[in-house]
């Protein structure tokens, strides 16, 4: 997720400064790199925040119009070179993009043939060169564009500004948000409303497959095929914050809200259906490693962790590799035996979290093939591994992970899949498993359009002093993951727990003021799951049943019930992870806490 900005007017502003201001509310959205370009000034790029970026700015850099970057790396490590905006071979075009080109490699290697030059190793650098290849038959900037994006699969929210009609800026957008600002003799374009509303509230929203062309005092937008649309501008009355939470609450709200684009994400380009594959390119260079590795092991923290307990029931049971899942913090001090045979695993949204890393350098240490599963591009753990895949899930503000484990697990899939087809699992498994991924994304969209019944029973259960999570078998890590979401929130005891070890301690905790939310989906366990909620209720204990739609049994059993849509056994965490992280979001909510600056803790733990 990188933010653009972009600007044009004839009221002796200047540009520079106006875009460098814009830049700073949107770097909620990315801060590795930078860049602005003005034609009357130039490029400037730098790494890091915004502040990086003013410090390099010359003397005198100034002009009417322009656009700018953000950057959250996706494509290329987070350097000057990779910093937007990127230019074409003549210089005059430029662009800041957010979003993914899928096809990138296929339109690189078709404008190499074409003499076209590449300076950078991302994605977005063909598109300023595919408008320069239609400029030269078009020989019209807004055709040219219109022509270039009817070629691109993937997702954009572009700014294009070109040297020769430096008045003129253009927006696109598909997959990913533009939002166009108008202000008196000037205009904005950007991802979002926070840099646009300390000079309007009007503003304009793109849809996608949309392009707008503006200038100071105008703006025209048009289809893909050229057609013209008529939009009313709408009034917004958020405040800046407001606007980067995209209109919600809290950021962990937005977050959660997100995981339909963030599984989209993590599979784009990943996936043949048809063959039943996946496709990880980051493990490409190790893949004869990969072929010959005997095991493996999953290393991680707090979420990351229970997303490795999900990954090795998915693993061993599809892939046939033997798995085993470590607390980083553990795994370092334990002396483990391994070989070049042996694939160790690190998960984490951050790729900073200390103990996860030095699991992974002692790993090297003792001749182990490291690999990693990480959302930040760049970072210490993407760069120490061998190998890796990105989950590209945008940066996660609130600190409790909701998005980044949503990802963790499709990338788990994606990997059982690629493991699973090199060795044991059928090409029917793979293609079923395929399919019901790509489900997923609407099944989740399902439970997000009912959360205000989640938000009814968590404020109904607000006041309990306590919380038990049971779940088994793929859920049994879901458990574990529902309680820590509430504990670190809300701060009150939640507890996790494998269904079938109730009666052997935790039953004992029971009784009518103690609530119980029981993972019970339909599956090959749901029926002993089922049993303990019998015998939780046998104790008086009130219980929420997370459940299969169509099931209205349980409904006699429960006290309160949610419901999920169907899938299969092995996704089911997916869905399950929902509506605990809502349901604990609106229960702390409820307690009146701030959910997305929990006390005592911080967002990437780079310490022991
Ligand atoms: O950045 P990482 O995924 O490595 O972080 C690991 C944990 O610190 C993290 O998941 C933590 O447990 C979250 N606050 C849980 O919501």
């Amino acid at each position: 997720m990188c933010g653009i900005f972009a600007y044009t007017g004839n009221n002796g502003k200047n540009a520079g400064e106006v875009l460098l201001d814009g830049l700073s509310s949107l770097e909620y959205r990315g801060y590795d790199s930078a860049g602005i370009y003005l034609p009357e000034s130039g490029i400037v790029k730098s790494t890091g925040a915004v502040s990086q970026l003013r410090r390099k700015l010359p003397a005198g850099y100034f002009g009417k119009s322009g656009i700018a970057h953000i950057r959250w790396a996706t494509h290329g490590e987070p350097t000057e070179i990779n910093a937007h905006p990127h230019k074409d071979c003549s210089g005059n075009i430029w662009l800041a993009h957010n979003g993914i080109v899928e096809n990138y490699k296929e339109l690189r290697e078709k404008l190499t043939e074409l003499g076209h030059t590449f300076l950078s190793a991302t994605d977005t650098e063909v598109l300023a060169h595919l408008i320069e290849e239609h400029l030269k038959v078009e020989k019209d900037f807004e055709r040219a564009a219109l022509a270039a994006l009817r070629e691109v699969k993937g997702t954009y929210g572009l700014a294009i500004a070109y040297a020769l009609e430096p008045e003129k800026v253009i927006a696109a957008r598909m997959g990913s948000p533009v939002v166009l600002g108008l202000g008196e003799n000037e205009r904005f374009i950007a991802s979002d409303a926070s840099p646009i509303l300390k000079h309007t509230s009007q503003v304009v929203f793109l849809e996608d497959g949309e392009i707008a062309v503006i200038t100071p005092t105008k703006h025209d937008i048009f289809k893909l095929d050229g057609g013209r649309i008529e939009r009313k501008a709408e009034k917004i009355d958020w405040n800046v914050e407001a606007a980067q939470r995209g209109g919600y609450q809290h950021f962990m709200l937005k977050e959660i809200m997100e995981g339909p684009e963030v599984v989209e994400n993590t599979l784009r380009g990943r996936l043949l259906e048809k063959e039943g594959l996946a496709k990880l390119g980051g493990l490409e260079g190790v893949a004869d490693e990969i072929k010959k590795a005997e095991r493996m092991i999953i290393v991680g923290c707090g979420t990351a962790y229970y997303a490795g307990l999900t990954g090795e029931y998915m693993l061993e049971e599809h892939a046939g590799i033997p798995v085993e899942v470590e607390l980083g913090s553990e795994f370092r001090y334990r002396h483990p035996v391994l070989n070049p045979k042996t694939m160790l695993l690190a998960v984490s949204q951050s790729g900073e979290t200390l103990d996860t890393l030095e699991a992974i350098r002692e790993g090297k240490r003792r001749g182990a093939l490291t690999l990693s599963i990480v959302n930040t591009v760049g970072s210490t753990i993407a760069r120490e591994t061998d190998a890796g895949v990105y989950n590209h899930a945008g940066p996660e503000i609130g600190v409790a992970s909701t998005k980044a484990l949503v990802s963790q697990l499709t990338a788990l899939s994606l990997l059982t899949i690629f493991l699973g087809r090199q060795r044991r699992m059928s090409i029917e498994t793979g293609q079923e498993i395929a399919r019901e991924l790509q489900a997923i994304p609407d099944k989740i969209r399902s439970i997000l359009e009912r959360r205000t019944e989640i938000e009814r029973l968590a404020k109904k259960y607000a006041k309990a002093r306590d919380f038990l999570y049971i779940g088994r078998k793929y859920n049994y890590s879901i458990a574990f993951e529902g309680a820590l979401k509430l504990k670190e929130i809300s701060y009150i005891h939640a507890e996790g727990c494998g269904a079938g070890e109730m009666k052997h301690g935790p039953l004992a905790m029971i009784d009518e003021h103690f609530p119980t939310m029981a993972i019970a989906t339909s599956d090959s366990v749901y029926e002993k799951v089922a049993s303990n909620i019998q015998e939780i209720k046998a104790r008086k204990g009130p219980v929420i049943a997370l459940a299969t739609e169509g099931n209205h049994e349980i409904a006699k059993a429960a006290d309160d019930v949610i419901y999920v849509p169907k899938t299969i056994e092995m996704l089911s965490p997916i869905l399950n992870v929902v509506p605990l992280q809502l349901f604990a979001y609106y229960f702390a909510k409820e307690k009146g806490y701030n959910v997305d600056r929990p006390r005592n803790l911080a967002k990437s733990v780079t310490v022991e």
